[in-house]
């Protein structure tokens, strides 16, 4: 199927029709946020999965209750899709988390108003590329990926979900200067101890936790142990939505899979691409 049969353009950028609809779009439009609400903010495939089990994490000081009983979807819902009109969020103590794949100049005027508090994630545009290409070849609700390098191609253009992946990163590296957000990359989660990242996000929620508190909760975050969490790898959508006997959703964990897909033609074009659209940008990305 087409873009035009599966996706619905939404200020600019397609997203999914299946879980977003006008209702959705308007439920987001007109959602009241709270000063205390942590908002995880991805492009897809970026690291969205593994800081929906991060962050509940910490705010439950360690507490494994929420990462085991509820989806991640509903644990830290994204507030543009059908689901969360349905959720109560207005009911949820604080704090509330969400997620959205949105573009800053996509967010809600509650949005600006508030500032409430932003962990925005960023992973290698080449292993982005990657783990896409796999995501678009299970998930029947998305275009099939069709050869590599029309993918790419399309990637590169902002022809698929959510855009841009440059505009999406340039956009939020560039917010208003009284935003609370802090900048983390899949990459640093990774590369370096998880215990750090988590201590970071940890001092960012200003939720201080023990050592041994935040020891667990990187132990459970590690790619094989949270693969192993039902209610986070996503064994419990029906195969019609995502054929996980295609790619898994949890499929590699790893940095530099890129490598392991870009042809050395498509890597110098992505590279041209690439310094051609981030030239302007100072913030110094852990893969360059
Ligand atoms: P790969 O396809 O490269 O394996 P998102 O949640 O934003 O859709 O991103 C999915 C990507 O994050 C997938 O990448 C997935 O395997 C990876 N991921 C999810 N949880 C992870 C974890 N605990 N450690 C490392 N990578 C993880």
């Amino acid at each position: 199927m087409t873009e035009a049969e599966l996706y619905t353009t939404y200020k600019g950028v397609f997203v999914p029709s299946a879980v977003h609809s006008s209702q959705s779009l308007k439920y987001y439009e007109e959602f009241t946020f709270r000063p205390d609400d942590i908002l995880i903010v991805t492009y897809p495939k970026s690291g969205t999965t593994w800081m929906q089990e991060i962050v509940p994490l910490i705010t439950s000081g360690g507490d494994p209750a929420s990462v085991e009983t509820l989806h991640c979807w509903d644990r830290v819902p994204f507030l543009e899709e059908t689901r969360a009109s349905l959720l109560n969020l207005e009911q949820r103590p604080s704090p509330r988390m969400f997620t959205t794949h949105f573009h800053y100049n996509m967010m809600p005027p509650s949005f600006s108003e508030v500032k409430p508090k932003v962990i925005y994630v960023m992973r290698n545009p080449k292993d982005v590329f990657t783990s896409s290409f796999h995501y678009y070849e299970m998930a029947t609700f998305l275009v099939n990926p069709g050869p590599q390098s029309e993918f790419l191609q399309k990637f590169l253009d902002g022809k698929v979900i959510f855009g841009s992946w440059f505009d999406h990163v340039k956009g939020w590296l560039n917010v208003d200067e009284k935003q609370p957000i802090m900048y983390i990359s899949y990459e640093e989660m990774i590369m370096q101890d998880l215990k750090d990242a988590v201590t970071r996000i940890a001092h960012f929620l200003e939720k201080p936790l023990d050592a041994e508190v935040i020891e667990k909760i990187a132990d459970r975050c590690l790619f094989k142990n949270m693969k192993q969490n039902d209610k986070s790898n996503y064994s419990e959508v029906p195969r019609e939505f995502m054929d996980q006997t295609k790619s898994e959703f949890l499929r590699k964990g790893v940095a530099g899979d890129w490598k392991n897909q870009l042809t050395p033609e498509e890597v110098e074009y992505f590279d041209v691409v690439y310094k051609d659209k981030i030239k302007d940008v100072k913030y110094k990305f852990v893969w360059d």
